[in-house]
């Protein structure tokens, strides 16, 4: 798997692995053994960036890395992330560097870990300065205990403070054929701050993979069917877009999520999206995307018909829309 340079110096696989979902989010919860399976033969096959956080399951994504990944520990980049509790059963944003300091302690004994390579703060806390954070994030870089850190789902005011207390390697934010905010603001900010981009849902939540169709049920414990962009009147309109993705597909002898993925990597040279499944040879479809060649022309076309199209729902309900964008 060929290689990418997140900020200064923090190489990861051009194509990373989100694990989100074999633990937690999309309907019934996968069996771990297999997952263990599943994580084990994506390193065998070159997977080499594993993105998890502490509230994925809760907590038990990070154990299912740290027990998946034990044999692979030098040869793996893990990001995870901090920054929302679970109380009552219900996620509160808390970006208390008490808190935090707490969460990489914990992150690091479920990861088995002596070091987390990227620590991301999930979601900004108005209630607590992000300055005070950045400070907490210098303070556990000098004690070793993660090595780089990074923003989710955060302002471009907000990035900049963060930044000039100490730099952060990366931002993850939703980025993909279908959610194309951060090309207006954000893709610039990090461009001139050198800050690597690492697109979540990069397939759309599936989507884009032209493998759920409008009359999908969503089973209950899957959050998409919550989401106005899953209700099905939404679905049916913006199928327009999966079909625009599936001809490009038929074009270059390649899948629809491939086309997405390859479309992320051409956007600039410092994207790594995180693709996530539960399924090995979903694995190798997505990291196949790294080597496909879309020209200067075909990616033109796509984003173009891409432009073309409006997409019908907001990618999150009111709630869940407070917290980005801060
Ligand atoms: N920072 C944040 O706030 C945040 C938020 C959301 C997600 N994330 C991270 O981003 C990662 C990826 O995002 P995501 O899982 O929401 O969305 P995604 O990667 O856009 O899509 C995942 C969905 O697509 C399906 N899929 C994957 N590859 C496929 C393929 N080649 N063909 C057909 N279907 C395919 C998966 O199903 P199968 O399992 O059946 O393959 C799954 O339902 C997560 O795992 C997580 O690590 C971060």
């Amino acid at each position: 798997m060929k290689e990418r340079v997140l900020g200064n110096d923090l190489k990861v696989s051009e194509i990373g692995l989100g694990t989100m979902s074999m633990s937690f989010g999309y309907g019934k919860t996968p069996d771990p053994k297999e997952m263990v399976k599943v994580l084990q033969e994506a390193v065998e096959l070159g997977e080499h960036f594993f993105d998890t956080a502490e509230v994925y399951g809760p907590y038990v994504n990070e154990e299912l890395l740290g027990e998946a990944l034990a044999p692979y520990k030098k040869q793996v980049t893990i990001a995870t992330k901090g920054g929302i509790k679970v109380v009552d059963g219900k996620q509160v944003v808390d970006g208390r560097p008490e808190e935090l300091v707490k969460s990489v302690e914990d992150s690091l004994k479920r990861l088995g870990l002596e070091a987390i390579d990227l620590y991301y703060l999930h979601r900004v806390d108005p209630n607590t300065p992000i300055e005070d954070i950045a400070f907490t994030m210098q303070k556990l870089i000098k004690a070793g205990k993660i090595k780089h850190w990074g923003l989710s789902e955060a302002g471009v005011n907000t990035i900049r403070k963060a930044h000039a207390v100490e730099p952060l390697t990366a931002v993850e934010s939703e980025y993909s054929l279908w959610t194309r905010e951060p090309e207006i603001e954000l893709l610039p900010v990090l461009e001139e701050l050198n800050i690597g981009f690492v697109p979540f849902s990069p397939l759309g939540k599936g989507f884009l993979t032209g493998t759920i169709s409008a009359d999908k049920e969503f089973e209950s414990g899957d959050s998409r069917g919550a989401l106005p962009r899953f209700q099905k009147e939404a679905m049916a309109a913006n199928q327009k877009l999966v079909d625009v993705i599936k001809e490009f597909a038929k074009d270059k002898e390649a899948t629809p999520a491939q086309i997405a993925l390859a479309w992320l990597l051409a956007q600039k040279p410092w994207i790594v999206p995180i693709p996530g499944t539960t399924k090995i040879h979903r694995v190798k479809e997505n990291m196949g995307a790294a080597n496909l060649q879309l020209t200067h022309e075909e990616i033109a076309a796509l984003t173009k018909a891409a432009d073309e199209i409006q997409i019908i729902g907001h990618r999150y309900t009111p709630e869940l829309a407070k917290r980005v964008g801060l």
